[in-house]
């Protein structure tokens, strides 16, 4: 008898769903106080409650700031280097997302989420980093505006106000996208968000994924707070 044989299964068989650790801690901690801060800031905006306004803005923007080193140097579904792709694969996906080819759901973001995410990250960035700059034209400034002529001021206060439509226009696009995933497609997107496993049938190469330690993201957090407050309080003597 031929020992050296292996037994593969047959070629249909259809790869066994497996659970697995798919968003650490950090990146789930910051989407959901993201999504709190960005109420926050937006309820603060609207009823004139200036400081918590600033200081929610304050806290964005060092959520922000840990995100994209986070991106860099953090677990793998958390690179940026992982979930960005060029525009053959973003078209691949989306076209076959389009016919509805058997899908297939790549570990972290998908090419078109991914995408998403990084205009999303832009477009809060652009919003937090132009308010540190805006004023109300009557008591409130923002803390570098001083730093800039009125007019730059002006400017950015105009940014700043009409970035809020593009801000909560990706916001609704990507609540849409995934309820789109969970009602057309049934698949939950959702609840990985929050325990961070999700489960389904992987690619076995895909089950290799590296997770850096929460203590590192802790530090990168205390980092992020220390540049941004050296920054505001600092500012005075630029
Ligand atoms: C203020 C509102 C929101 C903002 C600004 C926001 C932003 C983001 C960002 C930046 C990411 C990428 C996470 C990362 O890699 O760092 C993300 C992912 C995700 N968000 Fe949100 N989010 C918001 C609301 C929501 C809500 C309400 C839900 C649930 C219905 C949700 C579900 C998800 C899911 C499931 C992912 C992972 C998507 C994937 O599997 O690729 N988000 N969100």
């Amino acid at each position: 008898m031929d020992t050296t044989k292996t037994h593969a299964p047959p070629p249909l068989c259809p790869t066994p769903k497996v659970a697995l650790r798919v968003w650490d801690l950090p990146i789930r901690l910051f989407h959901w106080s993201l999504v709190l801060l960005i109420g926050v800031s937006l309820l603060s905006g609207k009823k004139g409650e200036m400081e918590v306004h600033m200081a929610s803005g304050l806290f964005l923007l060092t959520l922000l700031l840990f995100r994209f080193l986070w991106g860099i140097v953090g677990s793998t579904t958390a690179r940026f280097s992982y979930f960005l792709c060029g525009p053959r694969s973003l078209w691949t996906y989306l076209n076959g997302l389009w016919k509805g080819l058997p899908g297939y759901s790549p570990v972290g973001h998908n090419p078109a989420g991914g995408l998403a995410i990084v205009l999303m990250l832009t477009v809060l960035t652009v919003q937090a980093t132009s308010g540190l700059f805006a004023n109300d034209d009557i008591y409130t400034k923002g803390p570098l505006a001083h730093l800039v002529e009125n007019e730059t001021s002006d400017a950015l206060t105009t940014i700043h106000k009409y970035n809020v439509k593009l801000m909560l226009s990706l916001i609704g696009l990507h609540i849409l996208a995934n309820l789109f995933y969970l009602v057309i497609k049934g698949e939950n997107l959702i609840l990985p968000m929050i325990t961070g496993k999700k489960y389904t049938n992987f690619k076995k190469e895909e089950k290799n994924l590296h997770f850096v330690s929460t203590y590192i993201a802790l530090f990168l957090m205390i980092l992020s707070s220390v540049l941004v407050y050296f920054l505001i309080n600092f500012s005075k003597y630029f």
